[in-house]
């Protein structure tokens, strides 16, 4: 029998190894840009065509790379950046493993201008599919221009696995942002399609998260800033009024390198813990720095997983100082941040906040203010959520489908299964319980209490608007046009790139849902015009608001773009409990209800109303 092992090409090793490191455009442009960084460069600009599936390109004024370098550089474990086995555990650079430019050239086309300082040319490297097709001196200004075109050019199996570019673009978004965060003191910019996205002038991290969160975290920033022998902890946590529905603005970087930590967010959650409502997330930027030694990079081919020598240390020491950070912020002045050498025992570092000083921080009153100004929103988020159950796996898929058989109709086999027995037929709903007079009562401006001929109804009145607007935005998908208001004064909408690029996906969709904005550049977006049911001067928050809540459906897979749209404006029009309505406005509201395919749930199943029978109520009092 012959032998049959043999090693395999150089290209398509490179080309397997590559799917560890590269594995969509915004992989290339994170390891484009830690390239950069690391090459000691103050001005770092990223360009990218198609979401970065046409072009990616980083242009720096590092130190830039010799000709025999620039070579090496695309060689698999070629590296500047350690040499021994000792250099890995000393890591202070973002590379280390020398595969990314070898991993980039695998799957695109690669070419490389870069000159050293002091030196008249430099020199231009083409490479595609590992094979160098050119090498030449080329007259470039120092540093390096590196462009990749035509992303898995030759891997149409991964090609195919991209998603939209509105989606690629997005995940371009979250690298470059963490990137940018990491080293406030660079100058960073984005460039998409030809139009510049970020363009982040170097300053400090207060200014480098108000550039990239947007000016909302201004005055909401609260400092954590702790030094130890072991660890220093420095960064921002945003006040807890600034929780959002979305995990979104979350991030811990250790030793400038952007990580997820679920054990460590979880330390953040703990020490906001009754501060702000259980479903929502605050916003931090953390940065822990410690010795290299005490941690392994080189667990994960992306590096966003790291080990610890000692996670629980690294635990209580950030949940004590974002707990100190937010005492000091609504008491002052109050803690010792009580950590030093005593540090190794955890224990006592997993308490410096003691009974006493709990006590005298959440009876202050201005603790007591931001926390009310909390448990509200908290009631509210609760009461949404109480009946909410996560569709079944069949659900689901029929969900998936919604766009394909039309949301209404697709909605009434939902329902029919799934909810509560109370629920049983939707055309007997519509003929049964239907209100027999028109004599309504709102009590405690949440509920409206109706007669029909059973006995009563009570109807939850935002349940029902819920269920109302989202039956009107679904017709408005198929056509049937939507009263709209043109604002009297043009409204201008800034946002942050990030949510930029969400909206602009969503355009066409808002469109029809009444909403006439325009693109204005500079992230700015224009409002026109807005559905007759935003209260005029209202529609700036409105879409805010509805971006919020889209994002929080965003996590959930399972919805089509437009069916998550279609919720969260239902949701976040809808006239919410404690607004007092007119008697007109009442029977409008009882009357679109009937009118609707489905009356009795909302789109996410809550129930819309509860019957109570005559009979039953005679049974009560014993008639
Ligand atoms: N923008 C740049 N400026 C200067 N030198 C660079 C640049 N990009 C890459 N190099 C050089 O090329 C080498 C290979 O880069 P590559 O990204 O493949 O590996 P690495 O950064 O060392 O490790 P990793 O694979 O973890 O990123 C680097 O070690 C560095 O010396
Ligand atoms: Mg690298």
């Amino acid at each position: 029998m012959p032998d049959i092992i043999t090693l395999l090409p150089e290209n398509i090793a490179n080309q397997i190894a590559a799917g560890e490191v590269i594995q969509r455009p915004a992989s290339a442009v994170k390891e484009l840009l830690e390239n950069a960084v690391d090459a000691g460069a103050t001005e770092i600009k990223l360009f990218v065509n198609d979401a970065g599936k046409a072009m990616i390109q980083v242009i720096d004024n590092g130190k830039g790379m010799s000709e025999t370098d620039a070579r090496m550089s695309f060689e698999r474990h070629a590296t500047s950046k350690i040499k021994n086995i000792d250099d890995l555990f000393h890591i202070k650079t973002m590379g280390f493993r020398g595969e990314a430019l070898a991993s980039i050239a695998g799957v695109s086309q690669v070419e490389l201008k870069t000159k050293k300082e002091g030196e008249s040319v430099g020199t231009c490297i083409e490479i595609e599919n590992s094979v160098v097709v050119s090498q030449e001196p080329v007259a470039t200004p120092q540093g390096t221009n590196i462009s990749m075109k035509n992303l898995f050019f030759n891997v149409p199996a991964r090609r195919n696995f991209l998603k939209s570019n509105a989606a690629e673009l997005r995940h371009i978004v979250d690298e470059f942002t963490r990137v940018a965060m990491s080293f406030p003191g660079l100058f960073f910019s984005l460039t998409s399609n030809g139009q510049e996205v970020f363009h982040l002038e170097k300053g400090s991290l207060k200014q480098r998260v108000i550039q990239v969160l947007g000016n909302n975290y201004n005055t909401k920033l609260v400092s954590v800033k702790e030094e130890t022998d072991y660890l220093n902890i420095y960064g921002f946590v945003g006040k807890p009024e600034m929780a959002k529905k979305t995990r979104g603005d979350q991030y811990f970087f250790v030793n400038n390198r952007f990580i997820k930590s679920a054990y460590l967010n979880h330390a953040v959650m703990n020490a906001f813990s009754d501060m702000i409502a259980r479903d929502s997330f605050p916003m931090y930027t953390l940065f822990i720095d410690l010795d290299p030694s005490r941690l392994d990079i080189n667990v994960h081919p992306t590096k966003q997983e790291i080990k610890f020598e000692d996670e629980k240390i690294i635990y209580a020491f950030v949940q004590s100082a974002v707990k100190h950070a937010l005492a000091q912020y609504s008491v002052t002045p109050t803690l010792d941040f009580e950590l030093d050498a005593s540090i190794q025992h955890s224990e006592a570092v997993s308490q410096p906040f003691t009974h006493e000083k709990q006590n005298s921080a959440t009876s202050s009153s201005l603790y007591q203010t931001f926390t009310q100004k909390h448990q509200a929103h908290f009631i509210n988020n609760k009461s949404d959520l109480e009946h909410w159950e996560p569709p079944s796996p069949a659900e689901k898929k029929s969900v998936d489908d919604t766009e394909k058989a039309g949301v209404a109709n697709n909605d009434i086999q939902r329902t029919g299964n799934n909810f509560p027995s109370y629920i049983k037929d939707i055309h007997e709903i519509k003929i049964n319980k239907k209100p027999s007079s028109e004599d309504f009562i709102q009590a405690h401006k949440t509920f409206i209490l109706a007669q029909n001929e059973n006995g009563f109804i009570v109807i939850h009145q935002q349940n029902a608007h819920e269920r109302i607007l989202y039956e009107r935005f679904a017709s408005a998908m198929k056509g049937k046009p939507i009263a709209i208001q043109r604002s009297l004064f043009p409204v201008t909408l800034e946002l942050t790139p990030a949510d930029a690029v969400l909206i602009t996906e969503l355009l066409p969709d808002l469109h029809l849902l009444g909403y006439q904005v325009e693109p204005f550049g500079n992230n700015t977006f224009v409002i026109q015009g807005s559905p007759a049911d935003v209260p005029d001067g209202n529609e700036k928050g409105a879409l805010e608001k509805m971006l919020e809540q889209y994002k929080h459906f965003s996590m959930d897979v399972t919805f089509s773009k437009r069916e998550k749209l279609l919720r969260s404006m239902a949701w976040q029009q809808s006239v919410k409990g404690g607004t007092f309505l007119s008697e007109k406005e009442i029977k409008s509201l009882v009357e679109d209800l009937f009118e609707c395919e489905v009356s009795n749930t909302t789109p996410n199943g809550k129930p819309v109303f509860l019957e109570f029978k005559k009979e039953e109520l005679d049974k009560m009092f014993g008639r």
